[in-house]
C-alpha cells in the first residue's frame, strides 16, 4: 500500500482522530500541554497561526476561540470534513506544499507531518514551507515521537515481551516496517529532532518534553483501566492534575525531556 493510501485508511477505517484527545487520560495531557507550551509562544490575538496536519481541528478550535486567526491544512478528507464542520477555514493539501503565501502567518503548527513523512529530505520540504509562510521574527513549533515512546509505553502496558522486537527496530531505526500502528511512523531522538530543525535554517531551536515524565501516569492508567473503574488511589487527586504538574516541573529541566513520548521543538525564523 502507498504511504498516502495507508494514511487515508489509518485516519478514515480505523483511528477516529476527532475524539483522540478527549477520550483519553493520556490524549488530555497531551491536548493540555500543547495549550501550555503554545501559550507561551503565541503573540496575542489576532496573530494568524497556520496549523499544518490540523486533522479534525481540535487545536485550531482552541486558538479560534482565543481570538487567533488560523487555516488548517491536512491530506485527509474526513479530517478536513470535520474541521469545516467545527467552524475552521480548512483545505486539503500536504505539508510540502503549501497554498499560502510568503510571511503570511505570525506562526506554523506542524503536529503530524514530523511523524508521518519517513524520508528526511521530505521532512526538511515539510519545515522549509512551514519556514516560507511564516513572518520573520515568528515560530514554527512541530509535535515528533520520541525513538523511547514505544518502549516506555509497551513496558507500562506490560505488552513489551510480545512487542519486543518492533520496540527494537525503533529504538535502533526510528521506524518499524513491522509496526503495528503504522508502518511508515517516524521516531525522532532528541538530537535529530534538533538537527532536522537547525538543518532547515530555524534559529534558537528548544526542545520540550510535551507529554513529559507525567505522561508515564496517564499511559499506565489508559493501558490498565481503559473502560474499567479507576481504583481509590488513582480519583483523588485527579491523576491528571499529578501528570501535568510533573511534566511543567520537568520544564525546567532540559535533561528531562529524554522522558517524554512526545517532543515539542520550537524555533525561529530569521
Ligand atoms: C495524529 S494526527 C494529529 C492531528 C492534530 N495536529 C493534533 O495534534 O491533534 C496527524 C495528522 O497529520 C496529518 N498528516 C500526515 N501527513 C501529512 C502531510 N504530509 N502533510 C500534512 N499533514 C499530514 C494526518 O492527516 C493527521 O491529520
Amino acid at each position: 500500500m502507498t504511504m498516502r493510501a495507508e494514511l487515508e485508511k489509518h485516519y478514515t477505517e480505523r483511528h477516529d482522530e476527532a475524539t483522540r484527545l478527549g477520550s483519553t487520560i493520556k490524549g488530555r495531557l497531551e491536548l493540555a500541554r500543547v495549550q501550555d507550551l503554545l501559550s507561551r509562544y503565541l503573540p496575542p490575538p489576532p496573530a494568524t497561526v497556520a496549523d499544518i496536519g490540523g486533522g479534525p481541528g481540535t487545536h485550531a478550535s482552541w486558538l479560534k476561540g482565543r481570538g487567533y486567526g488560523v487555516e488548517l491544512i491536512d491530506p485527509v478528507e474526513r479530517h478536513v470534513d470535520q474541521a469545516v464542520a467545527a467552524g475552521i477555514s480548512a483545505v486539503q493539501g500536504d505539508a510540502r506544499r503549501l497554498p499560502w503565501d510568503n510571511g503570511e502567518f505570525d506562526a506554523a503548527f506542524l503536529a503530524g507531518p514530523m511523524y508521518h513523512l519517513p524520508d528526511a529530505a521530505e521532512r526538511r520540504l515539510a519545515l522549509r514551507e512551514a519556514i516560507r509562510v511564516t513572518k520573520l521574527g515568528g515560530f514554527v513549533a512541530v509535535v515528533a515521537i520520541n525513538r523511547s515512546a514505544n518502549l516506555i509505553g509497551s513496558t507500562l502496558a506490560n505488552t513489551l515481551l510480545e512487542r519486543q522486537g518492533v520496540v527494537t527496530e525503533i529504538l535502533r531505526d526510528g521506524f518499524s516496517p513491522r509496526n503495528d500502528r503504522m508502518a511508515h511512523t517516524t521516531y525522532h531522538t532528541v538530537a535529530q529532532l534538533r538537527s532536522e530543525l537547525t538543518g532547515a535554517g530555524l534559529r534558537a531551536v528548544t526542545i520540550h518534553g510535551l507529554t513529559g515524565p507525567g505522561g508515564w501516569l496517564t499511559v499506565m492508567i489508559d493501558a490498565h483501566y481503559r473502560g474499567l473503574p479507576l481504583p481509590d488511589s488513582l480519583q483523588e487527586p485527579d491523576p491528571l492534575r499529578t501528570a501535568l504538574e510533573c511534566s511543567r516541573l520537568a520544564d525546567s529541566y532540559p535533561e528531562l525531556v529524554q522522558a517524554s513520548s512526545l517532543l515539542l521543538a520550537v524555533g525561529q525564523v530569521d
